[in-house]
């Protein structure tokens, strides 16, 4: 088993797991500092690309951001979203799952459940294929964006579901959007390490969008925590650059490539 799985594994009910999401170098060299995990996530598709959900993104939008993201990762876990549609047969998911190993050099790949697929999981695990699974609000799969387990009957479902992943061979599992009594039930009775997006701190570790944490996506639900307003930032910086051009403040000589007696540096 690849190293960097089982030291994450290692640290179920020792120290919590950080992971955020990255689509592209620039933030995923700054994550890998922080971050055990970084997950190049199909919520792309609403970030990056503007879509009403994650249903259209394809499988070379996916692959072709982990290896922009990859350049920046030194020592996190790389995992990656297998997107709607590419693993909805055994076959299927082998091939896809090869491929994005193969082209990206990436740990491991995520696959949404459909309280179904966990021959799926099954098979890719056979082929040394590391996965992660998903729970919950499962995006791919759901359409209302809402608290999931909020009854004792759906408790005991989502741990049953949790459970045939574990078996399945998934080294860790996100849990999305469960109400706490079903994140603690599950981190407690299932030996692999939960991740909690939306689902208290009960649990393994956590994941967030990233743009949502930094205040760039617009989406800030209830269990996104802003850590900065970068959108606000980005815009005072656009600010005051348009009234530097306007006012011919920008460029000045400092930003001229010619007229130095010294060789110029670009
Ligand atoms: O696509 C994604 O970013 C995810 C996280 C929300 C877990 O699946």
């Amino acid at each position: 088993m690849n190293k960097k799985i089982i030291k994450i594994q290692n640290k179920k009910n020792k120290s919590k797991i950080v992971s955020l999401t990255a689509y592209s170098k620039n933030i995923a060299q700054i994550l890998d500092k922080y971050c055990d995990i970084i997950l190049v996530g199909d919520s792309m598709a609403n970030v990056l690309y503007g879509l009403k959900d994650t249903h259209k993104i394809s499988l070379k939008n996916i692959i072709q951001h982990t290896l922009s993201v990859k350049k920046g990762v030194k020592k996190s876990l790389l995992v990656v979203d297998m997107p709607k549609g590419s693993y909805s047969s055994k076959k299927k998911a082998k091939y896809n799952a090869k491929l994005i190993m193969k082209k990206t050099k990436c740990d491991a790949v995520k696959i949404e459940s459909n309280n179904k697929n966990f021959e799926i999981i099954k098979e890719l695990v056979k082929f040394k294929i590391p996965v992660m699974g998903h729970i919950g609000f499962t995006p791919q799969f759901k359409k209302k964006f809402k608290i999931e387990g909020d009854t004792d009957l759906k408790v005991k479902k989502l741990l049953r579901e949790a459970k045939l992943i574990e078996k399945a061979g998934a080294f860790s599992i996100v849990l999305e959007c469960l109400h706490t009594k079903a994140s603690s039930l599950i981190t407690k009775n299932i030996k692999i390490p939960t991740i909690g997006i939306g689902s208290s701190s009960k649990c393994d570790g956590q994941i967030l969008v990233t743009d949502d944490m930094l205040g760039l996506s617009g989406f800030y639900p209830k269990f996104v925590k802003k850590y900065v307003k970068l959108d606000r930032i980005i815009e005072n910086a656009v600010k005051k650059y348009t009234r530097d051009v306007k006012e011919m403040k920008f460029p000045t000589k400092k930003n001229f490539l010619n007229g130095s007696k010294r060789r110029q540096k670009l």
